[in-house]
């Protein structure tokens, strides 16, 4: 048996321009995960994928094509080149919440991939890079034009500047200064990525030269973001949070609901606040000074939050991303 897990994301800054190759930081969320199973023989001789909190079990070979957790095992077994899988159970988990911004999907395909390449003993398969590749390649089937910032870091696991290029991506893991506390809170709204993707591609079509000054103005924030977690400034990081939302929220990506857990965050005293991920729902995160965290996390269940739970960004950079 074969037990691999990956973490959920968050993004700190960048979303969305991400996708238009300005740089954006994000952060592995440890306490929340996805697992993937891996053991020999099936019920019926196939590559059986069961998910037992969603009462789900299938055989490979009868799931469709959109199936996202097939998708990852035929994305494996395309690039070993393998023919004819062995009998096998798959049995993924997760607690990671879905449509809600914190890389679920990526998570799920990066737990499964690696177990899988573990199990079957496929040595070029089983390294970040190799995880974080095909996980790209699986997100590209769901998502339309990801950017690859939520499968490298849910497959490194470290806090990563990251901006899209040709013919490879700029990923630089950094040192933060001083641990980062985050306070995530829930919209309780579930968004679809590729529709909110998809709807900034339109705009970004019929407005070219507005959105890329947008996406100019949230490259530059990144830049001084990284310059300020390196430097353990809190008070400027939180401001810098607090202007990239303005920028998403005139790219149409905040919502209601999101609008009002951010001003509430700021109005009880954090430094800053933004919607994290692709928007229109799902999280927002802030930071705060110690002594006002509770005053905040109340605030926001006050305001209607559905969970909120702080959660700490720290590190060293590793070496070994490419
Ligand atoms: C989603 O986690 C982040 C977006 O920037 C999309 C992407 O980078 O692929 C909205």
């Amino acid at each position: 048996m074969t037990i691999a897990t990956a973490p959920g994301k968050i993004i700190l800054f960048g979303e969305h321009a991400v996708v238009y190759g300005r740089p954006a930081i994000a952060a592995p969320l440890s306490q929340v995960r996805a697992r993937a199973v891996v053991s020999d023989g099936s019920r019926d001789g196939s590559v059986r994928l069961i998910v037992p909190d969603l009462g789900q079990a299938f055989a490979l070979h009868e799931a469709e094509e959109e199936n996202a957790l097939a998708a990852a095992v035929r994305q494996l077994q395309r690039a070993a080149d393998i023919d004819q899988l062995p009998a096998l159970t798959i049995t993924v988990s997760s607690q990671i919440p879905i449509a809600s911004g914190l890389g679920s999907g990526a998570a799920i395909t990066a737990a499964i991939i690696r177990a899988l390449a573990q199990h079957l003993g496929l040595v070029d398969f089983v390294g970040n890079t190799a995880v974080s590749d095909l996980t790209y390649e699986v997100e590209k089937i769901y998502h339309g034009t990801p950017s690859g910032i939520d499968n490298t870091v849910v497959a490194y696991e470290q806090p990563v500047y990251f901006q899209r290029g040709q013919p490879r991506n700029r990923i630089e893991p950094f040192a933060v200064a001083r641990p980062l506390r985050l306070i995530v809170a829930d919209t309780g709204v579930s968004s679809s990525t590729r529709q909110v993707v998809g709807d900034v591609r339109h705009q970004w079509q019929a407005n070219r030269q507005v959105f890329e000054d947008l996406f100019d103005q949230c490259g530059s924030i990144t830049e001084r973001a990284r310059q300020a977690l390196q430097a353990g400034d809190m008070v400027r990081l939180g401001q810098l949070m607090t202007k990239n939302h303005a920028l998403l929220r005139t790219m149409t990506v905040s919502s209601t609901e999101l609008e009002r857990l951010v001003e509430t965050a700021v109005a009880a005293g954090a430094w800053g606040a933004k919607l994290s991920g692709a928007g229109r729902g799902g999280n927002m995160i802030a930071i705060a000074p110690e002594w006002h965290e509770e005053t905040v996390r109340q605030a926001l269940l006050a305001a209607g939050a559905r969970h909120v739970f702080t959660t700490t960004v720290s590190g060293e950079p590793v070496i070994g991303i490419r």
